[in-house]
């Protein structure tokens, strides 16, 4: 097997670690090799957004970088397309392993599958039914061109065998960004970043926010009405917000930026205040002590699950269900009084009780991975 693996996007990096990983350990032993290439498309190009994930978890530099940056999608989707086909003509790889639902996953999915290469997808069958949200249009298509799909949870394989997948290339693996944060949790503890920032885990702790979805950033009056909610939330403790630089160029485009408070010199109490983009393992350190984490993100509903830590979501629909069945996911829509209300809930402990984690999310799932991809192999 001659397999290139794709990274893009900063929720990429975390996926595709412990599969890297995973190959290293298997090529040392196995008498079948797995060649692999690291492939980053360079969708994110921001030190904050890429290169310090790289440095925190250990990655390897890229074998090769293409640089494309962003644009529309249209663009971003093109230029990725336009450089991977010559990465796979000139490589000749055998397989393509793609994670996730960014643009560099669809895009590479799209080029491989065209020249007759084999793609695997990691994270399949995801689905919020909610065509507006380009991560849907991305995983129903990735899914729909790939070979082999490895999913990480049991809804994945009903949504894909609703499509027509069938079920012998569906391979329930787990979760490998839980492998990872099972991998770093200790080291995250020693992460300094709460002294950094003054914070605190004794009465009233603080709370930890991201935001960066289109739907909620995009539109002034939308990302108004959450800063609304979360205003009225941090009158209880400060919620610090690591802004994603789509977020930060919104808020300054809608004048938005007065509704932030200065960070204190010394703990702060209550407000609502940013910062930069977080390295994988303060944010991990963060995470895994709030009192109560608000979110757009996919990823984090997942990581707050393992964590035990209670997560609010801001979306009206979630393409993990088994946050909310066996984790501590709570989604709240968009409305800002249901916002407050779900949140004011986590703080007085209501609905906390603890849930069975969900299956297979126990540090093994690149394992398990590498030897579905040898049984590939072996069977070829
Ligand atoms: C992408 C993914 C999203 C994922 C998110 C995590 C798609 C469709 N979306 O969204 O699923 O949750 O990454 O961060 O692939 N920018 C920078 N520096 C960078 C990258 C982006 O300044 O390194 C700015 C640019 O202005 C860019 C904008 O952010 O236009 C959006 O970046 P893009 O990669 O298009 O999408 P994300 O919003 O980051």
């Amino acid at each position: 097997m001659k397999l290139i693996i794709v990274v893009g996007a900063r929720p990429n990096f975390m996926k595709a670690a412990p599969i890297l990983d995973a190959i290293s350990e298997h090529n040392l032993h196995a008498a079948r090799r797995i060649e692999r290439l690291l492939v980053h498309t360079g969708q994110h190009y921001d030190e904050k957004l890429s290169r310090l994930f790289f440095d925190d978890l250990g990655i390897q530099k890229p074998d090769i970088d293409l640089g494309v940056g962003s644009g529309s999608h249209a663009e971003q989707t093109a230029e990725v397309m336009k450089k991977f086909e010559k990465v796979c003509l000139d490589e000749s790889p055998t397989h393509i392993l793609v994670v996730g639902d960014v643009n560099s996953t669809i895009a590479c999915a799209l080029v491989a599958a065209k020249l007759g290469i084999k793609v695997i997808h990691v994270e399949a069958g995801l689905r919020s039914f909610d065509r507006t949200m380009p991560e849907e249009i991305n995983r129903v298509l990735t899914d729909a061109i790939s070979d082999y799909l490895f999913i990480t949870e049991r809804s994945a394989e009903e949504n894909l065998i609703k499509e027509g997948v069938d079920k012998g290339r569906i391979f329930f693996v787990g979760n490998v960004m839980i492998d990872t944060l099972i991998k770093h949790r200790q080291k995250a503890m020693r992460s300094t970043i709460l002294d950094v920032l003054g914070l605190s885990t004794t009465e009233p702790g603080y709370g930890l926010l991201t935001l960066h979805r289109p739907s909620n950033v995009d539109d002034k009056d939308a990302l108004a009405n959450l800063l609304g909610a979360l205003e009225a939330i941090s009158s209880r403790l400060p919620i610090v917000f690591p802004v994603h630089p789509r977020t930060r160029k919104r808020i300054e485009e809608f004048g938005l930026g007065d509704r932030f408070a200065t960070p204190p010199a010394d703990k702060p109490k209550r407000g609502l205040y940013t910062i930069d983009p977080l390295g994988y393992l303060d944010f991990l350190r963060l995470m895994s002590e709030a009192r109560v984490v608000l979110t757009d993100s996919g990823g984090i509903q997942e990581e707050t699950t393992v964590l035990g830590v209670p997560c609010i979501t801001m979306r009206e629909n979630t393409e993990r269900p088994v946050t909310i069945t066996h984790g501590t996911n709570c989604l709240a829509g968009t409305d800002k009084d249901a916002i407050i209300r779900a949140a004011l809930e986590a703080l007085d402990g209501k609905n906390n009780a603890p849930k069975p984690a969900p299956p297979k999310w126990d540090g093994n799932a690149a394992l398990r991975i590498v030897e579905v991809l040898t049984s590939l192999t072996n069977n070829r």
